[in-house]
C-alpha cells in the first residue's frame, strides 16, 4: 500500500479530484494507494472539509507560528513522517519550502503548478498568459526542487487561450484539466511508471503521448 500526504493550503479542488480518483474501485484494485493525510498551513483551508469527509486524517500546521521556515518545515516533515509517506503531494500549498525539505523527500515530492512550465513561475499565473498573449495555456506537474517551480516535469495539460478570455475564464479551463493530470500523475507515480531517476524522469509501461495531456 502507498502512502499519500497532500499539503494544501486553500479551496482543495485538487486534493478532491486525488480523493475521488483514489476512492475509485479501479484505483483500489490496481494500485493499492490511499491518502492518508492531508495538512494545510492554514486553518481556514476549506480543502480539510473536503478530507474530512472522506474520512482522511486532517491535521493544521500553521506556518504563522513558528518564526522561521526551517521551524515550520521541520514540524512538517515530523508530521509527514508520522505517516510514513510514500508520495507528498503539494495540491495548491502557498508556501515556498526550504532546501532541506526538498532534499528530504526528493522523488517523491510533486507539485501542480497552473502554467506550461517553464512558462510563468510564481503567481498569477493565467494573468501573466493573458499579458504575454499565448495561444496555448495549461498545467504542469513536476518534481520539486529547491528552485521556485524548477523542477523535472513529470507531465503537462494544455489548454488553448481563446479570444475574449479572463483571468477567471482562462483558470477554470486549466483547473479542468489539473482534476485530471493530477491524480493520474499520483497514480503513475504509486504504480513505479515515473520515477525521477539521475535528475530525470523515468517512464515505465506507459505510451509517451500520456504524458501531454493535448486539449
Ligand atoms: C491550483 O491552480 C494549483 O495548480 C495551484 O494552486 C491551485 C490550487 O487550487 N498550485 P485547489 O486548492 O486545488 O482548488
Amino acid at each position: 500500500m502507498k502512502r499519500i500526504v497532500c499539503l494544501i493550503s486553500g479551496r482543495g479542488s485538487n486534493l478532491a479530484a486525488i480523493l475521488q480518483a483514489a476512492s475509485a474501485e479501479r484505483w483500489r484494485v490496481a494500485v493499492p494507494a490511499e491518502v492518508v493525510a492531508v495538512i494545510s498551513n492554514r486553518a481556514d483551508a476549506a480543502g480539510l472539509a473536503i478530507a474530512a469527509a472522506h474520512g482522511v486524517a486532517t491535521q493544521v500546521i500553521e506556518h504563522t507560528r513558528f518564526s522561521s521556515r526551517e521551524g515550520f518545515d521541520a514540524a512538517l516533515a515530523e508530521a509527514i513522517d508520522a505517516h510514513t509517506a510514500d508520495l507528498v503531494v503539494l495540491a495548491g500549498f502557498m508556501r515556498v519550502l526550504t532546501r532541506a525539505f526538498v532534499a528530504r523527500y526528493q522523488g517523491r515530492l510533486i507539485n501542480i503548478h497552473p502554467s506550461l512550465l517553464p512558462a510563468f513561475p510564481g503567481l498569477a499565473t493565467h494573468r501573466q498568459a493573458l499579458a504575454a498573449g499565448v495561444r496555448v495555456h495549461g498545467a504542469t506537474v513536476h518534481f520539486v526542487s529547491d528552485v521556485i517551480d524548477g523542477g523535472v516535469i513529470i507531465a503537462q495539460a494544455a489548454v488553448p487561450v481563446l479570444p475574449g478570455d479572463s483571468e477567471e475564464t482562462l483558470a477554470a479551463r486549466v483547473l479542468g484539466r489539473e482534476h485530471v493530470l493530477l491524480p493520474r500523475c499520483v497514480r503513475w507515480l504509486c504504480e513505479g511508471r515515473i520515477a525521477l531517476v539521475d535528475g530525470r524522469v523515468q517512464v515505465r509501461d506507459l505510451p509517451g503521448e500520456s504524458l501531454a495531456l493535448l486539449g
